[in-house]
C-alpha cells in the first residue's frame, strides 16, 4: 500500500467513525426535541464501569419489591427460582431459595390419571406468571398488557435509568393535556400516558434489612434487581473482560520486547 493511500484510508475510517458518532447523537435528540417524552435521569449504578458489580443487598431488596409489588402484574419468564442463588446474583442460600419457591403453587402433570395438579414450586421452576394467560392479564389492566420484565432494562432506550425514572416519575397531568380514561400521566413514558398506575408509594414494602422504603430507594433497588435479571452474567463478563485485557497488555509487552530483540540482533 502506498503511503498516501494508507493515509487516505485512515482518514476515511476516522471520518466514518465521526459520522457514525454524529448520527448516533442526532438520532437521540429529535425524540426529546419533539417533546414526546422526557429524557431519563442519569443515575450512577454500582455495576457501571469496567469493575462494576451488583450490590448484593440492593438485589435482595429489589427482589422483595418485585415479589411484593410488581409480581402482581409482571412475569419474569426467563428466571427460575434457583437463579436467585446463582453466583453474581442476589445470593440467597439454597434453603432461602427453596422457601421462596415454596410460597408459589404451580401447575404440573399430567399424573397417572391424566390430570393436571397443583404443587408448591421448586427451585427448578420458572418464576410464576401472575395471570393464567395474556387475555386475563389485559382484562385485569384496562386492556393494557403488563409486559414481561426479564429483559426490560435492555429493551428500552435509557435502560436502567429509564426504568428508574419511570417508577419515580408519576405526576399530575398538566391542565392542558387530555388524558384517556384509565391512563396515568408520566413524562418519561413514550406518549406520556401509561396504563400502569403508580406502582410504588412510600413504605409500599417493609424492608427486611431495615432500609427506609422511600419511593427512590425502592425504585433503585427494583431496577437493580431487574437489571441483574436482564444480565445475570454481568459480573462474570466483566471479570473475563479484565483478564482478557490484562492478557493483551502482557502479550503486547512481550511482542514489543521480542521485536526489539530481533531487530537489534540484525544490526
Ligand atoms: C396493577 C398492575 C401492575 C403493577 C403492580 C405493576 N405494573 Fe408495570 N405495567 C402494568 C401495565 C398494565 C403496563 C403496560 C402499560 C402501558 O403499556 O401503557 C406496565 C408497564 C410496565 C413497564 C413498561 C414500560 C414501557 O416502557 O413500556 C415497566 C418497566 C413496568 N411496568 C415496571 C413495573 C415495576 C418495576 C413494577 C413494580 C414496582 C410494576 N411495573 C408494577 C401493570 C402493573
Amino acid at each position: 500500500m502506498h503511503h498516501s493511500s494508507f493515509k487516505k484510508s485512515v482518514l476515511g475510517i476516522v471520518g466514518t467513525l465521526a459520522m457514525a458518532g454524529g448520527l448516533a447523537l442526532a438520532s437521540v435528540a429529535p425524540a426529546n426535541a419533539a417533546g414526546e417524552y422526557k429524557a431519563p435521569r442519569d443515575i450512577s449504578w454500582s455495576w457501571e464501569g469496567p469493575f462494576g458489580t451488583f450490590d448484593r443487598a440492593a438485589l435482595q431488596r429489589g427482589f422483595q419489591v418485585y415479589k411484593e409489588v410488581c409480581s402482581a402484574c409482571h412475569g419474569l419468564k426467563f428466571l427460575k427460582y434457583r437463579n436467585l442463588g446463582d453466583e453474581g446474583g442476589p445470593g440467597f442460600s439454597e434453603a432461602e431459595v427453596k422457601a421462596i419457591a415454596a410460597q408459589y403453587q404451580v401447575m404440573d402433570g399430567p399424573n397417572e390419571d391424566g390430570d393436571m395438579f397443583e404443587r408448591p414450586a421448586q427451585p427448578k421452576d420458572t418464576f410464576k406468571y401472575p395471570f393464567e394467560n395474556e387475555q386475563l392479564g389485559r382484562l385485569a389492566n384496562n386492556g393494557a398488557y403488563p409486559p414481561d420484565l426479564t429483559l426490560m432494562t435492555k429493551a428500552r432506550d435509557g435502560g436502567a435509568d429509564y426504568l428508574y425514572s419511570l417508577l419515580v416519575g408519576y405526576e399530575d397531568a398538566p391542565a392542558d393535556m387530555t388524558m384517556q380514561p384509565g391512563m396515568n400521566y408520566n413524562p418519561y413514558f413514550s406518549g406520556k400516558q401509561i396504563a400502569m398506575a403508580q406502582p410504588i408509594y412510600p413504605d409500599s414494602v417493609s424492608y427486611a434489612d431495615g432500609t427506609e422504603a422511600t419511593v427512590e430507594q425502592m425504585a433503585k433497588d427494583v431496577t437493580t434487581f431487574l437489571h441483574w435479571a436482564a444480565e445475570p452474567k454481568l459480573e462474570a463478563r466483566k471479570s473475563t473482560g479484565f483478564v482478557v485485557v490484562l492478557f493483551l497488555v502482557i502479550l503486547a509487552g512481550l511482542l514489543y520486547f521480542t521485536q526489539r530483540k530481533i531487530w537489534s540482533d540484525q544490526h
